[in-house]
């Protein structure tokens, strides 16, 4: 997606805040055509508000929507028009924790956000997604990780792997790929308040990189297989390491 190249237009679903905001701000930076979601007006309104301001001459534009919300968010999606390329980016639920105590309620709220809500939106895309286009969901080290307590997590990333290599066939000459952060620094960790600076470096202790990743690094690979037309089917990870053991 060089400047040489047509504008593109980019649909982020769940952009207001983390790796999907990055990569907004990384894309806008260039003469492509973004529309970001948020659940809230308001969250859409301080994000595109960010964007403007660092980058006035940014396309940018987004709306509400809940990945949870299945039927409103394939309504939703069927009316936004020709879409080159989506990249799947809400956070999920979290179902984390030992698994004697993983509920069926936790489980099924972390698979109808992430796995089902990621795929029914593709659905809801798809008949406007053009076939030179691409379609990439954000994973996590999760489905591979091989980590005590993260069975619930492990599910939801590893099916989307799964479903992602089936697609990739499926939906070709679209591309389709996965992008697995690691332990990556964005608001989805504020909740641990305090607590946050002592996970994180007790949890960086143990990757090869020694630190957690920053959102832009993630979006830099999300942008890499947005642009590159000889990727598909494959998982990037972009986790410090962690992915090795
Ligand atoms: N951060 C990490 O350490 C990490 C590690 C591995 C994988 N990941 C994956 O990376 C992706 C992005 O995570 P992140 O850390 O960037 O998350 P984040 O900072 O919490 O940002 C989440 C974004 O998702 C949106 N969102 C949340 N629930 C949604 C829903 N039900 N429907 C639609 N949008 C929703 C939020 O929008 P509003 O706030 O406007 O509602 C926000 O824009 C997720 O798939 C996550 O599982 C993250």
């Amino acid at each position: 997606m060089s400047s040489a190249q047509q504008p593109q237009r980019v649909l982020l679903l769940g952009a207001t805040k983390g790796i999907g905001f990055a990569l907004a701000r990384r894309l806008g930076s260039g003469s492509n055509r973004i529309t970001l979601t948020g659940r809230s007006q308001s969250s859409v309104d301080e994000a595109l508000s960010h964007l403007h301001a660092s980058n006035p001459g940014a396309d940018v534009d987004g709306f509400v929507l809940d990945l949870k919300d299945h039927e409103a968010a394939r309504q939703a999606l069927g009316a936004v028009g020709p879409v080159d390329h989506l990249v799947l980016c809400g956070s999920s639920d979290a179902a984390w924790g030992p698994f004697e105590t993983l509920t069926a309620k936790v489980l099924e709220d972390a698979l109808s956000m992430k796995l089902v809500g990621y795929l029914n939106a593709v659905q809801g895309v798809l008949p406007n997604l053009a076939v030179s286009g691409s379609i990439t969901f954000i994973g996590g080290t999760a489905a591979r990780a091989s980590l005590s307590g993260s069975a619930g997590i492990a599910a939801v990333n590893a099916g989307l792997e799964g479903a992602m290599r089936s697609l990739a066939r499926e939906l070709a000459p679209r591309r389709v790929n996965v992008v697995s952060p690691g332990m990556t620094s964005t608001e989805f960790w504020d909740k641990m308040g305090d607590r946050k600076a002592e996970y994180f470096a007790s949890f960086a202790a143990q990757l090869p990189l020694r630190r957690v990743g920053q959102p832009e690094e993630s979006a830099e690979a999300i942008a890499f297989v947005i642009a590159n037309s000889y990727v598909t089917g494959s998982v990037i990870d972009v986790d410090g390491g962690w992915h090795l053991g």
